[in-house]
């Protein structure tokens, strides 16, 4: 007989932070990196092209005592019907029985662990004096990669938002995203003062960047060669499944390259597109960002290289983050615990 903790939205907002998410991810790298964690492939399954698909991604972190998977079904016909586009679960079991522990909505973890794989890459690859932040995407995950960034990286003070997809400044919506960051830091019991601010020139404001997050669903590059100044560190993180592509091939090409997963990142990262292109081979990824956090690969070796960081998600920040909101929660009580 086995019992399993059902978790809720509401439930994990109860226990878990951008800060606990900062730390879970970096842990989970470290892991995968010293062989205790490992990502298996994805499986990925259109339903109807450009319509409904799901993917499932799993994998293992013995030394916390996990495996699992998040499975992420996109349904995008159903907001008409009242429903939401995107349905995330996560189910962590016991790494030494087998045995399930928990199932979680996986959308209450998502949005702070990819914010925070983006914000490592620039804590670990940025330059030290980094102070200027470009966020391209203005969407739900935005909000996300500005408050991981401003948390695990002191040195950003002013932050700049950018929506490819539109001709002016998301004004509006970086009011919103604003609030939502305050929220978020609260949560967190972090007290940071920063400038977060719209604009509408891409270029100028990648120009101008030391960091930049890229976080859209593009298919074509939104951020050329031209417009990075040596020095710049780039997260790219919207790029999660085949054909997407945020920056051009010639930027990554410049760059000294880091990964989430090396095998993943050429399947269906950003680095998918570059590859076929014959503009990068597999073997200029430098390393995996947990190899470096690890201590097993160098980071950035001086102030004017150009550095890429691709997550495309992996399943151990999700286990990882899952693992401690699951803690947490079994402490205070929180959930539905139903026998299996
Ligand atoms: N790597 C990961 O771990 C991970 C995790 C979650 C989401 N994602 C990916 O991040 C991306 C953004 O997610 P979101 O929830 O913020 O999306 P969203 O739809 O809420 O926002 C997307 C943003 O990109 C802009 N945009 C839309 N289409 C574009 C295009 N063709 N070119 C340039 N800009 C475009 C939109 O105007 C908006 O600002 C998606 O591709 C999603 O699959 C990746």
């Amino acid at each position: 007989m086995a019992t399993m903790r059902v978790l809720s939205a509401a439930d994990i907002q109860k226990v878990f932070t951008i800060t606990d998410a900062l730390e879970a991810v970096e842990e989970a790298y470290r892991q995968k990196a010293e062989g205790a964690g490992v990502a298996w492939p994805m499986v990925y399954e259109a339903f109807e092209e450009g319509v409904s698909d799901m993917d499932i991604r799993s994998g293992r972190l013995a030394a916390s005592g996990v495996f699992g998977l998040k499975l992420t079904a996109w349904f995008s016909e159903n907001p008409a019907k009242g429903m939401p586009e995107i349905f995330g679960t996560t189910l962590i079991c016991d790494d030494t029985t087998g045995a399930p522990l928990a199932l979680l909505n996986a959308s209450a973890i998502t949005g702070l662990r990819t914010g925070a794989a983006a914000a490592l890459g620039i804590k670990w690859l940025a330059r030290k004096d980094a102070s200027r932040l470009l966020v391209a995407g203005a969407g739900h995950m935005s909000t996300f990669m500005v408050a991981a960034s401003l948390v695990a990286c002191p040195s950003i003070t002013h932050v700049e938002v950018w929506d490819p997809k539109r001709a002016d400044a998301p004004v509006e919506r970086v009011e919103q995203m604003r609030e939502t960051v305050a929220a978020l830091l609260a949560a967190a019991g972090v007290d940071r003062a920063f400038e977060l601010v719209a604009v509408g020139d891409g270029e100028q404001a990648a120009g101008a960047a030391d960091a930049i997050v890229t976080i859209t669903p593009a298919t074509a590059p939104i951020i050329k060669r031209d417009w990075v100044r040596p020095g710049t560190h780039v997260s790219c993180v919207g790029a999660d499944m085949p054909g997407k592509q945020e920056l051009e091939s010639a930027l990554v090409a410049a760059a000294r390259l880091y990964v989430d997963d090396r095998a993943q990142s050429v399947a269906s990262g950003e680095l998918e597109v570059p590859v076929s292109e014959g503009a990068i081979s597999p073997e200029d990824i430098v390393a995996e960002l947990g190899e470096v956090i690890a201590g097993k690969a160098a980071g950035r070796t001086s102030d004017d290289e150009i550095t890429v960081f691709d997550t495309s998600g992996i399943a151990v920040q999700d286990l990882a983050s899952s693992k401690i909101a699951y803690g947490r929660a079994l402490e205070a009580g929180l959930g539905t615990v139903t026998e299996l």
